[in-house]
């Protein structure tokens, strides 16, 4: 099977004319092959793979991964909410939390969902509310690795307690009688280089001899997938990856003297290549030497090349076969509105479809309503089964109206 979702062009204008644009489509049997692919990345047995919803939080979506073995972590209240809707239970969900009130604290607490603390300043708040509770914390352990600047997470950054104040953090947990039973880190988003990961990893082993109490140490996520296509077979050596963590690992728990949970946590990995992203042209235009091609695909609804200035490989759903360099440029009200740019592709004319390729992650997540734009709706196909079904609906202007209506 195709590490990618695939769609002919009957199919992208058939999906397009049955749910209107644009539109994000899901592959489910691409995305169970990607959650097991994951699932195998250790042999440890005590390995438990985990799903950072951050990337993709359909409760549909969730509901598949939940099916395959995953625990999930959240960012937010609101990701707790559905992911206790889509089945999680509350053990199951790691709350990897950044500058949150104590009202979030409380309300994560009564749920019974774990939190992992990201500062000194919050593991205090957090023992102020809950003293002799449990918790877990998020260290920073110098190292980062990533696709840009904005999505290095390790050294320096907002994330995390820097491995150097651990001293600190155990001296304010034995004030509040906290126990510390889980440490988690993320150095970083779409990374390829195994090395930095193995690396955080063995260091971040070193300083958990330190943590009495454990129970889980989650080593982060941020495995990328390959966007650009120059080299289809880009992608991290899990095989590698799992190999070297599983040594590391075993060693650590014969010294620690107790077998810990062990999870990883990637979003990306997991939902980005299942979905294609669907939009229609609406109009071209040359202008100052350049030929624009306008379409229904604002950056209200994907974010990323805006962003974070990312490739996504664009795909044409008709029967030309001309090309010409083209600029594929979405319908929102700003200058930067650029999907793709610089573009060789098939000759495109009003009402043609186009695909956004690898779009699962951090696309629908990141949407929005700027220009009172509408949110698209999503649909999962299954090859296998033969089935298609609506996932979520496509906004409303009632929708937008809603909350101003007190
Ligand atoms: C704490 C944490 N965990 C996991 C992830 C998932 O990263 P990715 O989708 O690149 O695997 C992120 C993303 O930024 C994150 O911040």
């Amino acid at each position: 099977m195709s590490d990618k979702i695939e769609l002919s062009i009957d199919e992208a204008n058939r999906l397009i004319e049955k749910y209107g644009s644009p539109l994000y489509v899901y592959d489910e049997e691409i995305l169970r092959e990607h959650c097991r692919e994951v699932r195998g990345l250790l042999s440890y047995d005590r390995f438990v793979p985990n799903y950072s919803a951050k990337a993709n939080s359909n409760i549909e979506l969730l509901k598949i991964i939940h099916s395959e073995g995953f625990t999930v972590d959240a960012m937010s209240p609101g990701e707790i909410r559905i992911e206790l809707a889509a089945g999680f239970d509350p053990q199951e969900i790691l709350f990897v939390s950044n500058n949150i009130t104590y009202d979030e604290m409380d309300m994560a607490t009564k749920l019974g969902v774990r939190i992992s603390l990201d500062s000194l300043m919050q593991l205090k708040m957090f023992g102020e509310r809950h003293r002799g509770g449990e918790a877990a914390v998020r260290i920073n352990p110098g190292i980062g690795d990533g696709g840009n600047d904005k999505i290095i997470t390790g050294g320096h950054s907002k994330f995390g307690i820097p491995i150097e104040q651990i001293d600190k953090l155990l001296e304010i947990a034995s004030d509040y009688d906290l126990r510390i039973i889980g440490i988690n880190q993320h150095i970083g988003s779409l990374f390829f280089d195994t090395e930095h990961y193995v690396d955080s990893c063995r260091k971040l082993l070193k300083e958990a001899h330190r943590f009495r109490d454990l129970r889980f140490l989650d080593f982060g996520g941020g495995f990328g997938i390959p966007y650009r296509y120059r080299h289809p077979e880009e992608r991290p050596d899990l095989h590698e990856i799992g190999e070297r963590m599983d040594e590391l690992i075993e060693g650590f728990m014969e010294d620690y003297g107790r077998k810990l949970m062990v999870k990883v946590e990637p979003g990306r990995y997991i939902v980005g290549e299942c979905c294609q992203l669907l939009g229609t042209v609406t109009s071209t235009k040359q202008s100052y030497g350049e030929k624009y091609v306008g379409t229904d695909i604002g950056f209200n609804v994907l974010m990323r090349p805006v962003l974070y200035d990312s490739y996504h490989y664009m795909v044409t759903y008709n029967h030309e076969e001309k090309e010409e360099t083209v600029n594929i440029v979405g319908n929102i009200c700003e200058s930067g509105d650029i999907l793709a740019r610089n573009r060789s592709l098939p000759k495109l004319h009003i009402g043609d479809v186009i695909g956004v390729r690898d779009a699962g992650a951090y696309g629908y997540s990141m949407s929005s309503n700027y220009n009172a734009r509408l949110r698209p709706a999503e649909v999962l196909i299954n090859r296998k089964e033969g089935t298609e079904r609506l996932i979520r609906r496509r906004e409303t202007y009632e929708d937008l109206l809603s909350t101003m209506r007190l």
